[in-house]
């Protein structure tokens, strides 16, 4: 393992280059002649389409991918990692897209953030228990993380088990780092502080190679952007970066949408679905009033932690509420578990999909319809026709790039595993869809193309999307409500939409609550 020198940073040879860099699966053709030279002291980004080849290069430089054609060269010299190690030993750290391929759930968080050195055989057991620790402690650290080390990964939410991850790869002190969509589950202040940690590593002269589908955070981080379309090396942009321009490069243009004005169809008020009255989902919170229309999608956002998710949790008999009322088509309902919920015709797709949503051994026809195999049930034998039939509509709505209903998940690319969760909700006959982050590592296309679906399947159904990304919302919301410290602090129409009073909404509460935090 070679460390990072002060005096690396004047000098500007390039220390890692792909060549003409081809990876077939089966007929996939996944990349096809890429070439890039990897810069010291500059954040490179990557961006493209859902199953464009970003991972593919990324597991071919970091030694996941023993076959591909083409040549990786370190410092000028040909190399060929066969294994992810033999790319560390020389200065590669890499933090994937699929966050637990990055952590092992199982061990604590003080063996996840010492991983490589506690499976060094060479070190003596002293060693090992002591001065790890410290170490641990201090990795933990250069991330702001404040988590007992003794605790299972497992029982750690998506964004810390993504901190874990990206603190462990800044660690060894890499010469080439190398992050997959890090930022997928981070909120705002998590994300800052890698933003402020990759600037440093810039000064030191490491190499960056940046993924992500936030085009507007990569605007801001990025020294220059390579844009892969289809396997292929489509364009170099440089500084200043127009969002249009990196959008045009990796899907083309996005027609207008016909859906935008469909959303003028008028709801009618007084045809509430769902209703919450003075609903308190914890001891200490307030009253929560909300009404959800027929034909409605509400979106809903706030920071990290504002009670989106725990609001979602009571609807769905996940928690039960302290006290209030939920009413649905005006009957009161109280879930106290999911399949009561599921009965009153309310689904929940929740945020960390990676972890209870996707079964990897599994094809895609059986991931879509897992949960709601009795759909397709005549009389008890299974209708694997129907089942295609649908799962092939699903493909097409979704943009979901696949060789068919029968190819493997794991075959898939983390965004379009990420479509096949969403459409399997969407196939059953809900009255109330509840998407949790539904557009995580999703490319603009396709959001596009799930928002359409959404609208034009919705009739008198209702949905609820809850996402931090207040962008998200105003391309598919009829109404977007903001929440705060678990109350609605505000809300708009669709017509009414103001993105700057939004924002302010949002970010006003976020002062509140560090003025709170520096209180303390
Ligand atoms: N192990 C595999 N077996 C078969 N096909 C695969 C495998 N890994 C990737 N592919 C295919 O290769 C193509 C590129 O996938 P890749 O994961 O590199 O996309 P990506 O650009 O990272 O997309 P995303 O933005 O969704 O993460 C896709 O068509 C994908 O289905
Ligand atoms: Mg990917």
């Amino acid at each position: 393992m070679t460390a990072v020198k002060e005096q690396d940073v004047s000098d500007a040879k390039i220390l890692f280059e792909v060549r003409d860099i081809g990876k077939s699966f089966g007929v996939t053709r996944a990349l096809d002649g890429v070439s890039v030279e990897f810069k010291p002291g500059e954040l490179l980004a990557m961006v493209g389409a859902n199953g464009a080849g970003k991972s593919t290069l990324i597991k071919i430089i970091c030694g996941y991918h023993a076959e591909y054609e083409g040549q990786i060269l370190v410092e000028g010299k040909e190399v060929q990692f066969h294994t992810p190690k033999a790319a560390y030993d020389n200065g590669i750290a890499t933090v994937h897209q699929i966050i637990n391929e990055g952590v092992v759930p199982s061990m604590t968080v003080y063996e996840n953030l010492t991983l490589a050195k506690l499976l060094n055989p060479g070190l003596p057991l002293f060693y090992k228990k002591e001065a790890l620790r410290i170490e641990a402690r201090e990795v933990a650290a250069t991330m702001g993380l404040e988590i007992d080390l003794d605790t299972p990964v497992d029982q750690l939410p998506q964004s810390e088990r993504q901190m874990i991850a990206i603190a462990r790869a800044l660690a060894i002190k890499p010469r080439l780092l190398i992050l997959d969509e890090p930022t997928s589950s981070l909120s705002d202040k998590e994300s800052e502080r890698l933003f402020a940690m990759l600037d440093r590593l810039k000064q030191l002269g490491v190499s960056i190679l940046y993924v992500s589908h936030r085009l507007h955070e990569i605007g801001r981080i990025a020294d220059r952007v390579i844009v892969i379309r289809d396997g292929k090396l489509a364009k170099t942009l440089q500084r200043p970066f127009q969002v249009k321009d990196m959008v045009t490069a990796m899907v083309g243009e996005i027609p207008k949408h016909s859906f935008l004005a469909d959303r003028e169809r008028g709801i009618d008020d007084t045809n509430t679905q769902v209703e919450l009255r003075d609903v308190v989902v914890a001891e200490g919170a307030p009253p929560v009033n909300l009404k959800v229309r027929k034909g409605e999608i509400l979106g809903l956002t706030g920071l990290i932690g504002a009670g989106k998710t725990e609001l979602a949790q009571v609807l769905f008999g996940i928690t039960q509420a302290m006290s209030g009322e939920i009413r649905m088509a005006g009957k009161v309902i109280h879930p106290r578990n999911m399949s009561e919920a599921i009965r009153a015709g309310i689904f929940y797709v929740p945020e960390d999909r990676a972890e209870n949503a996707v079964v990897p051994l599994f094809n895609i026809r059986q991931n879509m319809t897992l949960p709601f195999l009795r759909v397709f049930d005549r009389l008890g034998i299974m209708d694997v026709n129907s089942e295609i039939k649908r799962c092939r509509e699903m493909i097409g709505a979704m943009g979901i790039k696949c060789e068919g209903p029968e190819a493997e998940m794991d075959s898939l690319s983390g965004g379009n595993q990420q479509k096949v969760v969403v459409a399997r909700w969407l196939l059953e006959k809900y009255n109330l869809v509840i998407l949790d982050e539904p557009f995580q590592g999703v490319d603009i296309r396709s959001r596009h193309d799930i928002g359409e679906y959404l609208r034009t399947s919705i009739g008198d159904k209702s949905a609820i999307i809850i996402a931090t990304d207040l962008d998200e919302l105003i391309e598919v919301a009829d109404r977007i409500v903001v929440m705060n410290n678990g109350a609605i602090i505000g809300e708009q129409e669709y017509e009414d939409i103001d993105r700057d009073k939004l924002l302010q909404l949002v970010a006003q509460e976020k002062e509140i609550q560090e003025r709170e935090e520096s209180a303390v």
